[in-house]
């Protein structure tokens, strides 16, 4: 059992929603009396010991807040033994006695190196639009992300269709095609590139080009930005239809933005676990949902297992088309 104080930090890419984890960490712990610490800025916040004592009321008018009030950043000096040792021992000199890591799968690697090196107990969350964490079938902040995607694509809709054009959309997920798809089937697009499913651009094109003879006015090609550059694609795209072509390039607006109901009440449900979990001397568990339901997943086994995309939803992108 924890008694006296345990710190929650966000890291890695920020998004939607990581706020309303937060703040359920810090109000469930002080609801059970224990104290709780922010760490600021990821993990050079701990390396730094930019460590601040929080209250209540410091995680007050967030809920509807996107990005993170704790802050975030890369570290490379957390990727050494020496950088992790360095931020432990600051964790120690407060008094803290266990730790909840928002983030996404760079993040939850960099917290299981510690929690092996160190035992400091640890409980993840998964904290990243890239829905890419392995075991469950959400993260926090994919929501509202792909929401924001499919806004955007509406918007690209009305223009590609009054100029017949085809315009291909970049979207985020780093080495995952999650976001990608979910964004793709909802915003109806003729064609889904992601990093894990080969595709011929050849083969598109020709596809592409007998759609629009037969009369479809325009098409929206969402790429993942790990299956390749949009604007590379869109140039053979245009040379190879003949059909007027424009690019994307969506960027970081989809990590913006305020969180969506699902978001919210995912991350509030999470962050209250977390903290229920660790006070109660769990440690080395990721929660996150997973057709619905809250999952706790072995930390090495999350950070040790890449994510696959569901085929089905491969098929389904292709017959909707
Ligand atoms: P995300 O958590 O969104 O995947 P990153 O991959 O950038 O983001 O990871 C965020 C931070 O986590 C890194 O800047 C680093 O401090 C830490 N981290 C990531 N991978 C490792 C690793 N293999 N070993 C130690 N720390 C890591
Ligand atoms: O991991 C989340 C993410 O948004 C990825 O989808 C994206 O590729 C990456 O972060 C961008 O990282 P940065 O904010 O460091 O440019």
């Amino acid at each position: 059992m924890i008694k006296k104080a345990i710190a929650v930090m966000t890291s890695g890419g920020d998004s939607p929603g990581m706020n309303a984890a937060a703040r359920a960490v810090v109000r469930t712990a002080l609801y059970e009396g224990v104290g709780v610490y922010g760490i600021h800025n990821g993990y050079q916040g701990m390396v730094d010991d930019d460590i601040e004592k929080l209250t209540s009321r410091s995680v007050s008018d967030l809920i509807q807040r996107g990005g993170t009030f704790l802050g975030t950043a890369r570290c490379m000096e957390f990727k050494t033994p020496e950088g992790r040792k360095k931020a432990f021992d600051n964790l120690v000199k407060h008094g803290i006695e266990g730790l909840v890591i928002i983030g996404g799968d760079g993040s939850l690697t960099g917290g299981s190196l510690l929690s092996r090196e160190t035992g400091l107990p640890i409980v993840g969350l998964p904290g990243t639009i890239d829905n890419d964490v392995w075991g469950m079938d959400y993260t926090i902040g994919c929501d509202t992300a792909a929401n924001t995607i499919v806004d955007a694509i509406n918007k690209l809709r009305d223009t590609a269709s009054a100029h017949r054009r085809i315009i291909l959309v970049e979207v985020m997920g780093r080495n995952s095609g999650w976001l990608a798809m979910m964004s793709g089937i909802a915003g109806g697009a003729e064609y889904i590139l992601v990093p894990e499913v080969k595709f011929n651009v050849d083969t598109m094109c020709k596809e592409l080009k007998e759609m629009y003879e037969k009369g479809k006015r325009y098409s929206i090609v969402v790429v993942a930005e790990g299956a390749g550059s949009a604007v590379e694609i869109g140039k053979e795209v245009e040379k190879k239809t003949g059909i007027d072509t424009r690019v994307s390039v969506l960027g970081y607006i989809q990590r913006g933005g305020s969180p969506s109901v699902q978001d919210r009440m995912r991350a509030s449900m999470l962050g209250e676990k977390a903290a229920l979990a660790i006070i109660s001397g769990a440690t080395n568990i990721v929660f996150g949902f997973n057709e619905g339901r809250v999952v706790g997943v072995n930390l090495f086994d999350a950070v040790n297992n890449k994510r696959t995309l569901n085929p089905e939803l491969v098929r389904l992108s292709r017959v909707l088309a």
